[in-house]
C-alpha cells in the first residue's frame, strides 16, 4: 500500500479525510458508569485527538463538551460540577452540558460568546455515545443488537490500545489467525471452552475466505473442513466503520468490537457480550469483569490491560512451551493487542508483504478509502440507517456444495425471529 493512502486511512485528527468520514457516524465515548452520579466528578475523555470532558449535570443529562474554558485555556477537569453545568475553577465561567456559557461571574454581558464545543450525547448499551460530525447530519442512532437488548443480556468493557485504530480493527476482520494467536487459550477460556468450533478452528487451520461486498461493509465466510459431508463456516460481519462481529463459539454469548481513535497513536477496543435470548449469569459477569474471554484485567484505576508493553504482556515462555498459551501471553485480547502493539503504533503499510487470507482487510481498506473519496465530493457516507446495523455473525456446518452467500441471505438478521445460527 502506498504512503498516502495509508495515511488517508490511518489519521483521524479534525479535517483529516478519515477524521471527517468517521465523524459521521454515533461515536462511543465512555462508559455511562464512569459518569454514573448527577453532579459527580466529571472526565477527560479523548477522541480522534479531540480533547473532551464529560459529565452528568443535576438532572442527570449527560454533557461532552471541550475540555478547556474559552476565558484562558484552563481545563475544566478542575472544576466544579454542579447545579446543572461545570464551572471553572480559575474565574468561575460555567457551561452547561450544551457547552452554552450560562455564567461569567465578572462580566455578564459577555456570557454569549463565551460558549465552547458540546457534541450531542445518547446512552445505549451503557455507553454514552457522541455526535462529532456538522450539525444536523446526525444519522439513526446506534442500533446494534447489543444497543437494543434487556441490560441484563449484555455486558460492555472497554480497553486502551496502543497503537492506532486500524491496525487493531484489522484484527478483528482477520479471522484467520485465530488457528494460531488463541489456538490454547479458547480450550480454558469459560466464554469458549467446550465447544465443536475449537475442534474444526484447530483441526483446520487453513481459512479458505470468500467476502461479500456489503452496502454496509462485509460479510466474510472462513472455510474450515467440518464433519466428511460439510465445511464448518465461520461468517462474521465488518460494519462501517468500526464494527466487528466475531463468529460464536457454541451456545457462548455472542461478541463483537469497537475500534474508536483516542489519538493516532492509540484506540478505544470495545469489547461486547450479549445474548440475544436470556439475561448473561452471574458466573459470565464475573469472568467477564474478572477479564476473561475478550474482556481484560486492568492495571489498578484505569483500562490500561495489566498486562501491556511495559511489562512485555508478561509472556511466560513456560506456557508458551507447554502448550497452554500459543504466544505465551495470556488472555485473548491481550494476545492481540500484543501482537498488534508489536507493529509500532502506526504499522508502516508501505513494507507489508499480503497473503490471500489479507483480503477481507484490503476490501475494507478499500472500501474506507473509496469512502473518504466520496465524502469529499459531498457523498454521503454508507451505513448511515439504523437497519445497517441489524446483523448478526454465525458459525454453522453446511452440506459441502452449498453456497453459503445464499444460505446467508435471511439467516444473519436481527429481526426478533431469526435463532442464533452456532454450532
Ligand atoms: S480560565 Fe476559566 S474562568 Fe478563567
Ligand atoms: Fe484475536
Amino acid at each position: 500500500m502506498d504512503k498516502d493512502t495509508a495515511d488517508r486511512l490511518v489519521y483521524t485528527g479534525p479535517g483529516t479525510p478519515m477524521g471527517d468520514l468517521l465523524r459521521r457516524y454515533w461515536v462511543p465515548a465512555l462508559l455511562s458508569s464512569e459518569i454514573a452520579e448527577p453532579d459527580g466528578p466529571q472526565v477527560r475523555v479523548q477522541l480522534m485527538g479531540e480533547k473532551l470532558l464529560a459529565f452528568r449535570d443535576t438532572r442527570g443529562k449527560v454533557g461532552v463538551i471541550d475540555e478547556f474554558c474559552s476565558h484562558r485555556g484552563v481545563s475544566l477537569f478542575f472544576g466544579r460540577n454542579e447545579e446543572s453545568g461545570i464551572r471553572c475553577a480559575y474565574h468561575g465561567l460555567k457551561f452547561d452540558t450544551d457547552g452554552r456559557c450560562v455564567e461569567v461571574p465578572s462580566a455578564p454581558q459577555v456570557c454569549e460568546r463565551m460558549s465552547i464545543k458540546a457534541y450531542p450525547a445518547v446512552e445505549r448499551a451503557g455507553m454514552v455515545w457522541i455526535y462529532m460530525g456538522p450539525k444536523g447530519t446526525e444519522p439513526a442512532l446506534p442500533d446494534l443488537e447489543w444497543c437494543t437488548l434487556p441490560p441484563e443480556r449484555v455486558y460492555v468493557s472497554k480497553r486502551l490500545q496502543e497503537c492506532n485504530w486500524l491496525q487493531a480493527m484489522e484484527g478483528g476482520i482477520d479471522t484467520s489467525h485465530v488457528s494460531y494467536t488463541h489456538r490454547f487459550e479458547v480450550d480454558v477460556d469459560p466464554m469458549h471452552r467446550g465447544t465443536k468450533a475449537n475442534d474444526y478452528i484447530k483441526a483446520d487451520g487453513n481459512v479458505i475466505f470468500e467476502i461479500e461486498k456489503t452496502d454496509v461493509g462485509l460479510t466474510l465466510f472462513g472455510r474450515r473442513n467440518g464433519e466428511p459431508d460439510s465445511y464448518y463456516w465461520r461468517i462474521t460481519q465488518w460494519l462501517f466503520p468500526w464494527f466487528t462481529l466475531i463468529p460464536p463459539f457454541g451456545h457462548h454469548a455472542l461478541a463483537g468490537h469497537v475500534w474508536v481513535p483516542i489519538d493516532d497513536h492509540s484506540c478505544w477496543a470495545w469489547s461486547m457480550n450479549w445474548h440475544p435470548e436470556r439475561a448473561l449469569s452471574d458466573e459470565e459477569l464475573a469472568q467477564m469483569r474478572a477479564g476473561a474471554g475478550i474482556h481484560v484485567a486492568y492495571e489498578e484505576g484505569s483500562f490500561r490491560p495489566r498486562a501491556n508493553k511495559d511489562n512485555d504482556y508478561l509472556i511466560d515462555r513456560r506456557a508458551q512451551r507447554e502448550k497452554r498459551s500459543y504466544s505465551g501471553v495470556a488472555g485473548i485480547s491481550v494476545q492481540d493487542a500484543s501482537l498488534q502493539e508489536s507493529m509500532g503504533s502506526i504499522q508502516d503499510r508501505t513494507q507489508e508483504k499480503l497473503l490471500p487470507t489479507d483480503r477481507g482487510i484490503v476490501m475494507a481498506r478499500r472500501m474506507l478509502h473509496e469512502a473518504t473519496l466520496a465524502l469529499q465530493k459531498g457523498e454521503e457516507p454508507p451505513a448511515l440507517a439504523a437497519s445497517a446495523q441489524r446483523v448478526r455473525a454465525a458459525a454453522v456446518l453446511l452440506a459441502r456444495g452449498t453456497d453459503p452467500m445464499a444460505w446467508a441471505h435471511g439467516h444473519l438478521v436481527v429481526d426478533g425471529q431469526e435463532p442464533v445460527h452456532s454450532v
